[in-house]
């Protein structure tokens, strides 16, 4: 049986760890689809056409070292806004939400485009500066040099490209349920995804 909930929000709001809790809870797999991107955002820096990268991605391109940099985020959020590098990512996005024994995937327009069909939807935010305080101390862990400032500039401004395109804009489908992590720790915002699931399913078990 097909059982899909989308989790969109913008970046550091904590998608993945809840969209990875929620998966483990119910069963279901996973699809980080921000990898997608930052895979197509990645050859793009190494000199290829993003187009023909989308076309051509391979699942051993989603694991190469390095996806989870900044300079690999910002790349990600550039080739995100070309029309056909979100059409040739379209289908294997649509075959995984549908995919049988239930799946989460997490993005930007999961609800709105890739399943609007989803049995659950939740978008999942925080302040832009809580969010580029996790982000700014994430890099710190991975020893990279920078400071808040720069962070923050850079959260917004990949906020607002995410936002203000024009296909598929970072934006919350009109029946999703709204988290703000930005008072929650990681334990109390999984919880509150896996109530706001069940919550839906049982309204559509009730029908
Ligand atoms: O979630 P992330 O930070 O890994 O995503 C990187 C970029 O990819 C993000 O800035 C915009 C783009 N993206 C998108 O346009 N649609 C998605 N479903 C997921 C990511």
């Amino acid at each position: 049986m097909a059982f899909t909930i989308a989790i969109d929000g913008p970046a550091a709001a904590g998608k993945g760890t809840i969209s990875r809790a929620v998966a483990a809870h119910f069963g279901f797999a996973h699809l980080d689809t921000g990898l997608l991107y930052r895979a197509v955002g990645r050859k793009m820096l190494d000199g290829v056409e993003p187009i023909l990268a989308a076309q051509q991605l391979r699942p051993e391109d989603l694991g190469v070292d390095g996806l989870r940099t900044a300079a690999v985020g910002q790349a990600a959020s550039r080739v995100a806004v070309l029309p056909e590098v979100r059409a040739a990512l379209l289908d294997f996005q649509r075959a995984f939400a549908r995919r049988d024994g239930g799946a989460v995937l997490d993005g930007r327009d999961i609800g709105t485009v890739i399943c609007p069909e989803a049995e659950a939807k939740l978008f999942v935010t925080a302040s832009a500066e809580v969010r580029a305080r996790r982000r700014y101390e994430e890099l710190l862990a991975g020893g990279a040099v920078t400071d808040f400032e720069t962070v923050l500039a850079e959260t917004r401004e990949r906020d607002h490209r995410d936002a203000t395109r024009a296909d598929a804009p970072l934006k919350p489908a009109a029946d999703a349920l709204m988290i703000d992590t930005s008072e929650l720790d990681v334990e109390a915002a999984v919880a509150a995804a896996i109530s706001a699931v069940e919550a839906r399913s049982l309204e559509r078990l009730k029908g």
